[in-house]
């Protein structure tokens, strides 16, 4: 039953709850997921929200099982309150006799935003909240609704003990540890689309998909895409060799290419606005992190630390150091064996 997701201080059932989520996108809706387990921590019944306009995760559990009173539910986001599109969970949730819930994050929905956790403790429900899986589900859902933008960009960087993001002295491209990995594919999951730069594509040949146990079926892989710029040298056997990815040059648009010019990360981000990516993930390399600090694009970043040196490679450099200390605040630090992940948010 164990998932990595654990290791990001979840519990079990949340957990498992986050990765079922993480199945499907129900687009424009946010990704939920739901599981309900029995006094003895057995899994009764889980389920996700697959599509706008079909039910949510919660009532796909009362759909499979009866509720017990020793029951627990828990879900990523707290059940909705409204009930305009779909019958109100958090009133569903009463009637169906539920005793304990377990909640990922508050909805900032105004049409919910506290009111289900209110309603569902004036009936005798024990409400807990275990946060951070809806922020981790939805990058892009605080930013919409504390109406900021509609789009998040979560910069993901594997970097050594001493700040190096590239190790000339190995044959392996990764700096960091099989978990870091595994987690880097959860976060992959969430994503609309993957953005690289051109040297990045080019020297580490990288599959850009989601590869982890659970969520390798997904039918809405991120799409890959990189920031070729403005040489069109090579562009055109490049496109071919990765028919699947789409590339930013100031070549024509065809085929996989789109004409854009990506030293305006406007015209990027119009382009991302466009084809309605809501979470992008950024994955380097530094000439793509520094252009998307330097526009004051970055909204979190997941920093996996390596506990190794690296003699020769690309190190990050000072921009990356200045950002962080001056726009970004430290949220959490979790030991993934023996790297380390740190996450930040823009303050
Ligand atoms: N450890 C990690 O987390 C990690 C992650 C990813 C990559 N990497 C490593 O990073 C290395 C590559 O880094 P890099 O800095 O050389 O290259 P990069 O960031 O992958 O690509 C930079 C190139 O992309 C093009 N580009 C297009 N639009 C751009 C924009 N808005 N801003 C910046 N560049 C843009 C430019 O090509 P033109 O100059 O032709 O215009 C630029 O030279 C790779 O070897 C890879 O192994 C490490």
């Amino acid at each position: 039953m164990e998932n990595n997701f654990q290791y990001l201080g979840y519990s079990e059932p949340m957990a498992l709850a986050m990765v079922e989520a993480l199945k499907v996108n129900p687009y424009p809706n946010p990704r939920v997921g739901a599981l309900l387990v029995d006094n003895h921590g057995n899994v009764k019944a889980v389920a996700n929200h697959t599509k706008k306009g079909t039910n949510h995760a919660e009532i796909n559990i009362f759909n499979q099982v009866e509720v017990e009173d020793s029951d627990t539910l828990y879900v990523t986001l707290e059940p909705c309150f409204h009930n305009d599109t779909s019958p109100s969970c958090a009133v569903e949730i009463i009637k169906q006799g539920v005793k304990n819930i377990v909640i990922g994050d508050i909805d900032l929905d105004i049409r919910t935003n506290g009111r289900s956790i209110s309603l569902l403790e004036d009936n005798d429900i024990s409400v807990q909240i275990e946060p951070n899986a809806n922020n981790f589900l939805n990058p892009y859902y605080q930013n919409q609704h504390k109406k900021l933008k509609d789009i998040h960009y979560l910069l993901k960087i594997g970097i050594s003990e001493n700040d190096y993001i590239t190790d000339d002295a190995s044959e392996l491209k990764y700096i960091t540890n099989e978990l870091s990995l595994s987690i880097v594919h959860y976060l992959r999951a969430t994503a609309d689309c993957i953005v690289i730069g051109k040297n990045t594509l080019i020297n580490d040949e990288p599959k850009l998909n989601v590869r982890i146990s659970g969520v390798n079926n997904i039918d809405h892989n991120p799409v890959p895409i990189v920031l070729w710029g403005t040489s069109t040298e090579n562009l055109t056997s490049t496109m071919e060799k990765y028919s699947h990815f789409t590339f930013l040059s100031s070549m024509p648009s065809r085929d996989n290419n789109i004409y854009c010019s990506t030293d305006s990360l406007t015209d990027v981000e119009d382009y991302f606005l466009k084809r309605k990516f809501r979470n992008i993930f950024i994955e380097g390399g530094k000439g793509i992190i520094n252009s998307f600090f330097q526009d004051g694009k970055i909204d979190s970043i997941y920093e996996f630390k390596s506990s190794s040196s690296i003699e020769n490679g690309i190190h990050i450099g000072s921009e990356y150091t200045k950002q962080i200390d001056k726009n970004f605040l430290l949220n959490n630090r979790y030991a993934l064996l023996d790297n380390l992940l740190t996450t930040y948010t823009k303050s």
